[in-house]
């Protein structure tokens, strides 16, 4: 069973430290959150999980970390000076801003006036100033996607590994957008993370990478524990299409607030390299780009056979972080019947997504010698490098069990008087709460065997 709803999801987040509001102690800001002790780990480990199947476990994958500050002209070139908005109206009676779009029976949500202005362009990109004088002359964009720097390195990274077409390149990072109306807890936020993949492939061949894309994105999302039934393929209207795809399938999933992107993945064509190219009447370009006057870099490959320099296209699977947090911590979250009196909540994680891999308690807490061998198991565990394992020297061992339940820790070790006797301690396994004794000689295997 999944979250009933999202209040039930923002409350467990709070409670056991994965999500809180930013700027919380002085009244919060809408669209910004941060990540807490759980939070910071279950990211990184879906931002490592993306990354070793994109680039790791892959051939024709190399990665990079570009600056988030972009310059004007790269985001002009791109297109999103000119088309990155949404349309935005405002209410004359209560001053609220709404975007037109997501407005029902034309009305303001919050005072219900029919009283809007008509709707106009906003541009969603946050700019600020660079350098020691802010006369407004020179300002740089925060990006709004990651992506642009990959076009702009094309070049760097094709000299500097020798790749030739397919490769992609890949980048996890953060993206600003100043959402209207963010809402919807982390779903739509104004500072978010993507984990995004421009993949480069010959023209012509671009619709068959595009079908390959999609299928292994969706298995991805199935391997991060988000069950089939709740994840959607979902064609882009033309109508709807950003303006440099020529065909774009979003993986939808359904959120406690209904379904919604989780992940696009669009065929952006010839347009992003082109838009970026020196001597751009030299190349066929099929998409309609903007023209180049700026430009140092000739962004093409070289056919090596007929000698001719053409620029490939690009396939672009765009997923959310924080979107797929929200998509895994819905999938997880368990309110459980134990017996006639009692439940639990049980975040059952994927464990390679569990933000402490292995729990260690000593039982008795003022016991030296209990609590040395608890800190000797945690020390050999933790060197396995899976992940943090947590010394738990706090609470009843009841109340460490519920903790680790709903921050969906996988196994609880117990360090007991028995364990100073005979090397055994307690496992208990977090989804079927079983408990076993173990010799302290089989724990590594026994905890290694959890994340393979
Ligand atoms: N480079 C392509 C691109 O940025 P997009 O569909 O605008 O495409 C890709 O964004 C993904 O980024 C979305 O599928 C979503 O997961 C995430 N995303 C976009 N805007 C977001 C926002 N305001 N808050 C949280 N995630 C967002």
């Amino acid at each position: 069973m999944v979250a009933k709803s999202m209040d039930e999801l923002v409350s467990l987040c709070k409670r056991r430290g994965f999500i809180f509001q930013s700027n919380d102690i002085y009244g919060g800001i809408k669209g910004l959150y941060d990540y807490g002790p759980m939070g910071v780990e279950l990211k990184n480990n879906l931002k490592n999980a993306w990354w070793k199947s994109m680039v790791y476990e892959r051939d024709d994958v190399e990665g990079i970390d570009a600056s988030i500050l972009s310059s004007p002209v790269v985001l002009k070139q791109s297109g999103h000076e000119d088309t990155f908005t949404d349309p935005l109206v405002d209410c004359r009676s209560c001053k609220s801003r709404w975007r037109a779009d997501q407005l029902e029976e034309s009305s303001c949500p919050n005072c219900q006036s029919k009283d809007l202005t008509d709707s106009r362009p906003f541009n969603l990109m946050f700019k600020t100033s660079i350098g020691p004088v802010d006369d407004g002359s020179s300002f740089v964009y925060l990006r709004p996607e990651t992506c642009q720097q990959i076009f702009t390195n094309f070049k760097n990274i094709l000299d500097s590994t020798s790749r030739t077409i397919p490769f992609g390149v890949a980048q996890i990072g953060k993206a600003f957008r100043n959402e209207i109306t963010p809402r919807n807890f982390i779903f739509r936020v104004r500072e978010f993370e993507q984990m995004e993949l421009e993949f480069f492939v010959e023209p012509g061949k671009d619709e068959k990478w595009h079908e390959y894309w999609v299928n292994q994105r969706l298995k991805w999302w199935i391997d991060q524990g988000i069950s089939k039934d709740k994840l959607k393929k979902y064609d882009v209207d033309v109508k709807e299409l950003s303006h440099y795809s020529k065909n774009t399938v979003d993986i939808m999933y359904d959120f406690p607030h209904g379904e919604e992107e989780l992940e696009g993945i669009a065929n952006r064509t010839d347009f992003d390299l082109g838009s970026h190219t020196k001597n751009q009447q030299d190349f066929n370009i099929d998409s309609k780009v903007n023209k180049n006057e700026h430009s140092t870099t000739k962004l093409a490959i070289q056919n090596l056979e007929k000698k001719t320099w053409f620029i490939p296209y690009v396939i672009e699977p765009s997923a959310g972080v924080d979107r797929g947090i929200l998509a895994v911590l819905n999938e997880a979250y368990k309110e459980e019947k134990i017996d006639e009196n009692n439940t639990r909540i049980v975040l059952s994680l994927k464990p390679h997504l569990a933000p402490i891999k292995a729990a260690v308690i000593p039982l008795k807490k003022n016991n030296e010698k209990i609590v040395d061998f608890a800190k000797k198991i945690k020390n050999n565990l933790q060197k396995l490098g899976l992940g943090r394992v947590m010394l738990e020297n706090s609470g009843n061992i009841g109340k460490n069990y519920r903790r680790h339940d709903e921050i969906g820790t996988p196994i609880c070790i117990t360090v007991d008087f028995e364990t100073l006797n005979d090397n055994t301690v307690t496992v208990r396994d977090r989804d079927s709460m079983e408990q076993q004794r173990i010799g302290i000689d089989n724990l590594n295997n026994y905890y290694k065997n959890y994340f393979i």
